[in-house]
């Protein structure tokens, strides 16, 4: 057993998670991690993005994504790349704005190319853009939505696909899990690229979600994306709730699991899930939502949660 054999024994591609450099040193961690029947997969939650990868105009930093690939490959997993363009741990000196048009255009150029260059062959898929929508489905206002438009994305895609062919290429965001404004936003995003001919092979669903608000439409909004010859993945799985943890809570934790878990077992054009970390102990959730905390399905032990056996049901 583990959750990446069964995920793949149902024609899925893998199962995986998130992690951190920060945490390699975790000895008892790192064997679950490790674990290739528990994870085919593995996301570097933090070291491939643009302020750790390009803190310096030039200067470029891959010590950290470089572990977690090699890390990887002895473990015969997966790696998902995130991420290439996000607004949030950007540079300091890319956020600052201060770059015309064509300028911060070449600038986005360099870093894709550099980055997704770096790693050609070791990355299954990359986030090539992530976070770009707001809630109701128009672009969020970045320093590269203001200074060149909404075409910053294809631009960032295109370098993308010419520095590595063989990646697949995603757009990444939160609250598109479920139907919505926001997934219809990205929606159109994907079926114009198709229309044109702009290189895009998925859509990563974040899926950080709330105990007891599992949106009820995850499948249909599968479906949806799949209709336009996409790919879609969970790519930051993880379900959060009040603290204190109590029984009652881990047992709905379990069935909200089951109940993500299984839309995208539903839907062939799912190929996997990847859980924002495996433990508790090393999520990102109390650090950013006050009082929460406990969302993911091994606890701060170690041992597994009733979420734990919610996947398992679910795939
Ligand atoms: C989070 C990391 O897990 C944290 O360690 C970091 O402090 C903030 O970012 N959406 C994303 C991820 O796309 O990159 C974020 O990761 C979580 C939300």
């Amino acid at each position: 057993s583990g959750l990446n054999k069964v995920a793949k024994s149902k024609g899925k591609l893998y199962f995986g998670t998130a992690t951190d450099n920060i945490y390699l040193g975790d000895k008892p961690y790192v064997k679950i991690l490790s674990n290739n029947n528990e994870f085919g997969q593995i996301t570097p939650s933090n070291t491939m993005k643009w302020e750790t990868i390009e803190p310096v105009r030039g200067t470029f930093n891959f010590t950290g994504g470089d572990e977690i690939v090699a890390l990887a490959k002895r473990n015969r997993q997966l790696v998902r790349g995130h991420t290439c363009v996000w607004h949030s741990q950007l540079a300091p000196w890319v956020e600052a704005g201060k770059f015309d048009n064509s300028t911060l255009q070449s600038i986005i150029k360099d870093h894709t190319t550099k980055l997704v260059r770096h790693h050609k062959g070791d990355i299954y898929a990359w986030d090539v853009v992530n976070e770009a929508f707001n809630e109701d489905g128009t672009l969020r206002e970045t320093v590269f939505l203001n200074t060149i438009g909404p075409s910053y994305i294809e631009l960032a895609f295109r370098a993308a696909r010419a520095a590595d062919p063989r990646a697949k290429l995603y757009i990444n965001d939160y609250n598109i899990d479920g139907l919505g404004d926001k997934s219809t936003g990205v929606y159109n995003l994907v079926k114009d690229f198709k229309r044109r001919g702009v290189p895009i092979d998925g859509v990563g669903l974040q899926a950080h979600l709330i105990l007891g608000q599992i949106p009820t439409t995850i499948k249909e909004n599968i479906q949806k994306f799949a209709s336009l010859g996409v790919e879609v993945a969970l790519t930051e799985l993880d379900i959060r709730m009040e603290l204190p943890v109590t029984p009652e809570k881990l047992k709905q934790q379990r069935k909200d699991y089951e109940a993500v878990i299984s839309a995208c077992s539903a839907v062939p054009a799912c190929v996997g899930v990847t859980i924002w970390d495996l433990t508790d102990k090393y999520s990102w959730v109390p650090g950013w939502f006050e009082g929460e905390g406990a969302a993911l399905p091994w606890d701060e032990n170690l041992e597994k949660k009733p979420a734990y056996y919610g996947i398992v049901d679910g795939l």
